[in-house]
C-alpha cells in the first residue's frame, strides 16, 4: 500500500487543488444532491461535496485505496451518507442516477488518464437529466521544451552503467509516458493550444490534434511538453501550467524527440499529437521546420507487445480456452452456493491435484481464485 498512500497524500495536500475543487462544488452542488465520486481515491472529493450539502455519495474506487475512503467516511461520522464500490466504474451498475458527477481524471496532460471515455460512460449511465460533470472542459497546450532532467530520463538507458546489450531500449523509453516538473525557463517556444475537450460531449475515440509553435530563444530543444487548463465548472479553472504560478502539484508531460535539435527565435515546430485514450496509446510526429527534421515516436513501442499479443488481438482468429483459464472454471465449477471455500479446496485437492504443476500451486491458484472471482 506504500505506493498508493504516497500517491494519494500528493493529492490530497495539494491545497491549491483543493481549494479549486471546494470553489467548484460549492457553486455546483445542492442541498439533498447525489453525486457519484468517480475514482474517489482517498474519498476526499465526495467529502467535500458532503460538507457542501449533498445527502449520499456513491464512492467508485478500483484500488485498495477505497479503504482509506472508507475508513476516513466513518471516522467522520459520515459512513451512512456513502456507498463503496470497490471496481471498474464501466463494470458498475449504480441503483439511480446522480445529480453531479465528479472525478479528477486530467492526468498529466488533460486527455492521458482516460477521462474521455470515462466521463462518457459515466454520462450515459450515472449523470441524471440536467446534472452537472465536474470538471466540464480541458484545454490541451504544448510547447517546445529546453530540459536536462527531462532528456536525462530519456538517456538513462544510453548511461555507462547500463550493459550495452541493453541500450537499445533507449529507443522504447523514448514513447513511454513520462511526466516532468517543468519551469517556465524550461520553454523554448510560446505555448500554443492544442485541442479543447468538451466533456459534456461525445470525443472521437481516435484524437487528432496539431499545433504549430514558434520558437522564441535560442536554445536545444529536448521535446514537447503537454498540459491542461481544465475547467472545473463556469469560471473556475485549475492548471498545471508550467507557466503559471497559481498552476496545481502536478508535472507535465513529456513527449520526447530522438535528438537534440538547436533551434533559434523565429524557427517553428510542427507538433502532431493522435491518441486512442481507450488503448491508451499515444503517437506524435514533431517537424522542425527549417531544418526540414521530423521525429515520430509512439507509446506503442514502449508497450513492449508480443507477436503474439498482437496476434490474439485479431477479429477473424478462433479463440480456444487457455490451460488458466480452464483452471479457473474447474475451480468455479466447485462454488455450489452450500459448500465453504476450504471444503471446495479439499475437494479440488483430492479430485484435481493435477489442475496446475504442483499440488502447492493448486491450493494457491483455487484459493486465489474463491477469494478474487467470486461475489464478497
Ligand atoms: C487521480 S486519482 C484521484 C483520486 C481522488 N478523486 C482525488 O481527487 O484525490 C484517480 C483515482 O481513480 C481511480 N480510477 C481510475 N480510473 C477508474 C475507473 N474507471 N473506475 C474506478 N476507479 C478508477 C484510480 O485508482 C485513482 O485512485
Amino acid at each position: 500500500l506504500g505506493t498508493v498512500l504516497d500517491e494519494h497524500l500528493r493529492y490530497i495536500s495539494d491545497w491549491r487543488r483543493l481549494e479549486l475543487f471546494r470553489t467548484a462544488i460549492s457553486a455546483v452542488v445542492r442541498p439533498g444532491d447525489t453525486i457519484v465520486d468517480l475514482g474517489c481515491g482517498s474519498g476526499i472529493l465526495g467529502l467535500l461535496c458532503l460538507k457542501a450539502g449533498a445527502s449520499h455519495v456513491y464512492a467508485i474506487e478500483e484500488s485498495p485505496v477505497i479503504e482509506i475512503a472508507r475508513r476516513t467516511y466513518a471516522r467522520e461520522g459520515m459512513a451512512e451518507l456513502a456507498t463503496f464500490v470497490r471496481g471498474m466504474s464501466h463494470r458498475t451498475i449504480l441503483p439511480k442516477r446522480a445529480a453531479v458527477v465528479i472525478c479528477d481524471h486530467i492526468g498529466c496532460f488533460g486527455f492521458d488518464y482516460g477521462i474521455v471515455h470515462t466521463l462518457r460512460d459515466a454520462r450515459s449511465r450515472f449523470l441524471a437529466p440536467n446534472g452537472t460533470l465536474i470538471p466540464r472542459s480541458i484545454r490541451l497546450n504544448v510547447a517546445a521544451v529546453e530540459s536536462d532532467a527531462a532528456r536525462a530520463k530519456v538517456e538513462r538507458w544510453s548511461a555507462p552503467a547500463v550493459p550495452e546489450e541493453f541500450r537499445w531500449l533507449r529507443r522504447l523509453d523514448i514513447g513511454a509516458r513520462h511526466a516532468i516538473q517543468l519551469q517556465e525557463r524550461d520553454l523554448l517556444s510560446t505555448p500554443a493550444h492544442l485541442a479543447d475537450l468538451d466533456l459534456s460531449a461525445d470525443n472521437a475515440d481516435f484524437l487528432r490534434w496539431t499545433a504549430s509553435l514558434s520558437i522564441t530563444r535560442e536554445g536545444v530543444m529536448d521535446g514537447i511538453a503537454g498540459w491542461f487548463d481544465c475547467e472545473l465548472t463556469q469560471g473556475v479553472w485549475m492548471t498545471n501550467s508550467p507557466a503559471d504560478e497559481s498552476a496545481i502539484d502536478r508535472p507535465q508531460a513529456f513527449l520526447p524527440i530522438d535528438d537534440r535539435i538547436r533551434v533559434r527565435p523565429g524557427d517553428r515546430v510542427l507538433v502532431t499529437i493522435m491518441a486512442r485514450p481507450v488503448e491508451n496509446i499515444i503517437a506524435w510526429t514533431v517537424d522542425v521546420l527549417p531544418q526540414g527534421l521530423r521525429y515520430a515516436h509512439s507509446s506503442l513501442e514502449a508497450a513492449l507487445l508480443s507477436a503474439e499479443a498482437v496476434r490474439r488481438t485479431r477479429p477473424d482468429r478462433v479463440p480456444r480456452i487457455g490451460r488458466n483459464t480452464s483452471a479457473r472454471m474447474t475451480v468455479l465449477s466447485y462454488c455450489d452456493e452450500r459448500r465453504t471455500a476450504r471444503e471446495i479446496e479439499q475437494a479440488i485437492l483430492s479430485e484435481r491435484p493435477d489442475l496446475l504443476p504442483s499440488r502447492d500451486e493448486t491450493a494457491r491458484f483455487a484459493s486465489q481464485v474463491l477469494a478474487e472471482d467470486t461475489d464478497p
